[in-house]
């Protein structure tokens, strides 16, 4: 089974941002442990803080993967092109969000991929991105 994780921006900063809502563990480290805990899994990662850049990855995924777990950051709130993209493929997305977004600020209620995601999971730290894994 093919799965990709897309983060999208500041999810490079993992471990040094704001470590009270997103933790203090690097994405490295925890793909790492990761991608031991599931080895039959042929898992992958792509980050970029470029809007343009996840929707290319979206479209060269998404016809081929088995599944994109997705979390597109500050996007989530503002890109229709991302939630246009993830409705035009065909590989089942799971939209992921390292801290509750619904306790947060109202801009962060809203999300346009949710609507085509597979499933939404929200507010359980990086151990979400695990959680959506399983889901597959
Ligand atoms: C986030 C929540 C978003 O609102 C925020 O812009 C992020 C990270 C999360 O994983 O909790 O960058 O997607």
């Amino acid at each position: 089974m093919k799965i990709i994780i897309i983060n999208g921006p500041n999810l490079n900063l993992l471990g040094k941002r704001e470590p009270t809502v997103y933790g203090s563990e690097t994405f490295e480290d925890y793909f790492n442990d990761l991608k031991s805990k599931f080895p039959a899994i042929d898992l992958s990662y792509y980050q970029s803080n470029i809007e343009g850049e996840l929707i290319d990855k979206i479209h060269e995924v998404g016809f081929s993967f088995d599944g994109i777990i997705l979390n597109a950051a500050a996007y989530t709130h503002t890109s229709v092109g991302l939630g246009d993209a993830v409705k035009s493929i065909e590989t089942p997305v799971v939209e992921v969000h390292i801290s509750n977004v619904y306790q947060r600020e109202p801009f962060r209620h809203n999300s346009y991929i949710a609507a085509n995601a597979k499933g939404i999971i929200v507010g359980f730290g990086l151990k979400g991105y695990e959680l959506a894994l399983n889901s597959f």
